[in-house]
């Protein structure tokens, strides 16, 4: 195929049976996260570029290099979403939701863009299930998502999900972090990229996450956040370890962990996996405190946490089962009026909430049964015009192998009394 007609690089199509799979791990997030009190939010795929450059920060590298920006035919610039918080909080502030309600749960599901270097576990359309609370400053709330983020990966089938955790501080103590920050990388700077050289003055908060190898071995032995905290976020920060502990959720302090985004203030988390298919893209979920960011768009001062799971690395992560059966129940029809009288058939039997499929090219009882097993039926409901002219049908059960006619009316007791068993 000519390059330009082909999926654009590092955006991938979703067949079956993998589908199949990432709509079942996103159910079942669902499913928790309502469990937990969350409700679902969508917000729009593009948004105007300056929400992301206030949000995430000017100098990061998803703004200054990841994002899909392009002018809208009214000449504004839009950004394709390269993560969900900006968005979610943007939508709070512009319907004064705090007004509403103190406490505010939301969650979302949904694909993010970011133009990075593509590998195995990294692509520039992923999806991401996110969540965040609105309204909530103590730290139960921030032991409580790391909990729940474990379980999830643990429900959904993730092998050795733990937490590291760290704390970023405040806006009271974090001047003082970035102080020493600088002055113990100011003298090494000849040892940086050219990108952390130009950051220093402007962020030098974003040196720590430079992935790049010279930058890790001046970085060696800089400063941590966790030195500098003040009394405030020290005890915060021990609150949240605390619970963890008592919830025994398998979780590190990492004074080494640093975020991507710049929003983030307090507590910090991202958990990982050691499944060996992921290599090192094994950080699963990321997350954090934002007590600043609901004011710094213009809201009120609320604060605020929240974690997002990339969806296509956990399913990584978990082994791949055979399958399953695209349907429950195929129709076999032989002759015009035994498939028209499937064809109602078949329409009843999905009413009542089964899968059910027949072959409306008709041809020979062979090769529809060939198809009822690739799409893996269990059970073949099999008609002609004798069974029409009794009004009955055979039922055929492609695990047992065995066969029975039926009176019509008795078909779905049937089918169910098999389907459960
Ligand atoms: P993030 O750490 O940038 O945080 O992304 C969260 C997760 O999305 C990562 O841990 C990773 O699993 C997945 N992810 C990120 N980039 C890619 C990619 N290119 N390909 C595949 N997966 C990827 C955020 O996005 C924040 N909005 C999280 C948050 C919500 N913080 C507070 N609230």
């Amino acid at each position: 195929m000519e390059d330009r007609l082909a999926a654009v690089k590092g955006m991938n199509d979703v067949l079956p049976p993998e589908s199949g799979r990432l709509g079942r791990f996103l159910e079942v997030g669902r499913r928790l996260l309502v469990a937990h009190g969350y409700r679902e939010i969508v917000t729009p795929i593009a948004e105007y570029t300056a929400l992301f450059s206030r949000a995430v920060g000017e100098v990061t590298d998803l703004v200054e290099k990841e994002m899909y920006t392009f002018p809208d035919r009214d000449g504004r610039s839009l950004s394709l979403r390269p993560e969900g918080t900006a968005g979610a909080v943007r939508a709070y502030v512009q319907h004064a939701v705090h007004k509403a309600e103190p406490v505010t749960k939301w969650f979302y599901a949904g694909p993010m863009f970011r133009h990075e270097r593509q590998q195995r576990g990294r692509y520039r359309q992923f999806h991401q299930i996110g969540a965040e609370v609105f309204g909530i400053a103590e730290p139960g709330v921030d032991a409580e998502m790391i909990t729940m983020l474990v379980d999830l990966l643990s429900a959904l089938g993730v092998p050795q999900a733990r937490a590291r955790v760290s704390s970023l501080g405040c806006a009271g103590c974090r001047p003082f972090f970035r102080e020493r920050l600088t002055s113990f990388l100011r003298p090494r700077a000849a040892d940086l990229c050219e990108d952390c050289r130009r950051r220093l003055d402007q962020n030098p908060l974003r040196l720590l996450d430079c992935k790049k190898e010279i930058c890790a071995t001046t970085r060696a032995g800089a400063p941590s956040t966790l030195d500098v905290l003040c009394a405030a976020c020290r005890a915060h920060l021990d609150a949240v370890v605390a619970d963890l502990a008592a919830l025994s959720v398998p979780h590190q302090l990492d004074g080494t962990l640093v975020r991507g985004l710049d929003y983030y203030t307090r507590t910090a988390f991202e958990v990982h996996s050691d499944a060996a298919e992921l290599g090192t893209q094994n950080t699963l979920v990321g997350g954090g405190r934002y007590d600043g960011l609901v004011e710094e768009l213009g809201g009120p001062s609320v604060p605020a946490i929240g974690f997002a799971m990339g969806v296509e690395r956990a399913l990584l992560a978990i082994p791949a089962e055979p399958p399953p059966a695209a349907v429950d129940v195929f129709l076999v029809a032989l002759g015009e009026p035994a498939r028209r009288w499937a064809a109602a058939r078949a329409r009843s039997l999905r009413a009542a909430g089964l899968r059910v499929d027949l072959d409306h090219r008709g041809g020979s009882p062979k090769r529809q049964f060939r198809r009822a097993d690739g799409l893996g039926a269990r059970l073949v409901i099999l008609v002609g015009d004798d069974e029409l002219s009794r009004g009955t049908a055979a039922l055929k059960d492609l695990r047992s192998g065995e066969q029975q006619e039926l009176p019509q009316d008795a078909l779905l007791a049937e089918i169910s009394r098999r389907l459960s068993g």
